[in-house]
């Protein structure tokens, strides 16, 4: 979401004048698009503003930006540091340019104004990726689901959704520059609706028009969410054949008890019936989630209920995350945040091993499978060989030289926990 937005600023700079560069010895301007999600994330921005404070000191023109969600939990209090200049929030990027003219030493400059339309539908993002295979497109913003434990309601204001032919016009446009790959990106994107005088578009229906683009065009998407997705979605990937075979599905915890302390709005039952809808459908659907250890009041039971469920599903991979009280939340404002460090850090740690342990089964299972990859590039670790992503999401590496954005089809011969080992057919 954030190389999202990073792009749809990098294109409001561009429009007026400014240039990109990677060194920030050659920046006049350095922006910092922050995170909030944890405290470990917005705990490293106060430790880039450091640097940047010293970089100040070297070339004391230069101005300091905080952006995205950081800027917009934290305002003003981002300038009692003295040395950044510029604070915008995440539906705010469009005053960049006018708070750029206004900047002064001794006038920082803020807006952090949240909308309950601005979609940036009409900005044409910069893409900032390397291999110019693959490219993000928001089709929405914000989120209306208040789960107790997060910040993001808070930081990126009220869901709202993305013009519909706007987000079709961004696909073809990519596909058009050489892209094959498309990520639709939304915090939940099973709640896409978009309505005009005569029509109304949901998340299905946006997924088959961004696929009908053209089938060499693969389509991802992120993050669904258990409480919405719905069997038309499910139908549409399975019935689609370059929608990708890979749903983030993030589940947070296996304890009914905790995901309703959560408010998730669903249970470990409704959870497992859905994977099992999408099983029954796709057999070969990639499927992978996120988990929170230590949430409020959690008991050894209810921890024990999460590798329970990731024992019974099995995902391919896993984001495990240490519960992280945020201020302004539901949860930090009426739950105790009572599992002690320790004992938060060693669940995490069993979560993470049977993670492992899964991974390692789930890519086992794939030896002596036909994989169609798209080609991404050379492979880090061995130029010799080339790298890229099958429709179920998994890495695969193998021996070969065709060009980023084409189609190869391969198979696999062995694996770690995170890869696929190939070869071409
Ligand atoms: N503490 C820990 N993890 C969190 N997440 C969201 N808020 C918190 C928090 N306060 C995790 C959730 C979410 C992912 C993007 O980040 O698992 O799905
Ligand atoms: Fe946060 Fe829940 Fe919205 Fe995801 S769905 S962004 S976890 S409030």
């Amino acid at each position: 979401m954030n190389v999202g937005d990073t792009e749809i600023i990098f294109s409001i700079l561009r429009d007026n004048g400014y240039d990109r560069t990677e060194s920030m010895e050659e920046a006049d301007l350095i922006l910092a698009n922050t995170c909030s999600i944890r405290d470990n994330a917005e705990q490293r921005i106060h430790g880039r503003i450091g640097v940047f404070a010293q970089e100040k000191k070297r070339r004391p023109g230069i101005l300091i930006g905080i952006v995205g969600c950081m800027a917009e939990r934290l305002k003003d209090k981002l300038l009692e540091t003295g040395v950044v200049d510029l604070v915008v929030g995440p539906d705010a990027y469009r005053s960049l340019p006018r708070l750029l003219d206004a900047v002064r030493p001794d006038s920082p400059q803020i807006d952090v104004l949240l909308s309950r339309d601005e979609t940036y539908a009409d900005i044409r993002p910069v893409r900032t990726d390397r291999n110019g295979v693959s490219a993000f497109i928001s089709i929405m913003r914000g989120c209306n689901n208040v789960c107790s434990y997060c910040v993001v309601p808070y930081t990126r204001g009220a869901e709202r959704s993305r013009d519909a032919h706007s987000i079709v016009r961004e696909a073809r446009e990519v596909f058009e520059a050489g892209y094959r790959e498309v990520t639709l990106l939304g915090q939940n994107v099973d709640s896409y609706l978009w309505k005009s005088a005569d029509e109304t578009v949901n998340f299905a229906e946006l997924l088959r028009r961004v696929a009908a683009i053209d089938p060499l065009l693969r389509v991802r998407f992120a993050t669904s969410h258990p409480k919405d997705i719905s069997d038309e979605v499910i139908e549409t990937i399975a019935s689609t054949p370059n929608i990708c075979r890979h749903i983030h599905l993030p589940v947070q915890s296996g304890s009914t008890r905790m995901l309703e302390l959560m408010r998730r709005k669903y249970s470990r039952e409704w959870y497992l019936e859905r994977v099992a809808k999408i099983r029954s459908v796709m057999p070969d659907c990639g499927l992978t989630t996120d988990v929170i250890a230590g949430f409020c009041t959690e008991t050894e039971q209810d921890h024990a209920d999460t590798l329970s469920l990731m024992e019974e599903v099995g995902f391919d991979w896993a984001f495990m995350f240490q519960y992280s009280e945020r201020p302004g939340t539901l949860a930090q404002r009426h739950y105790p945040d009572d599992i002690p460090p320790e004992v938060k850090t060693r669940r995490l740690n069993e979560i993470i091993a049977l993670q492992n342990r899964k991974s390692l089964e789930r890519y086992r299972a794939q030896i002596g499978k036909v994989q169609e990859v798209l080609v991404e590039g050379p492979s880090r670790k061995n130029p010799a060989d080339i790298c890229g992503r099958a429709s179920n999401s998994m890495m695969c590496v193998f021996p070969g030289s065709h060009p980023a954005g084409t189609y190869v089809r391969v198979r696999v011969v062995d694996c770690t926990s995170a890869t696929l080992l190939c070869e071409e057919i």
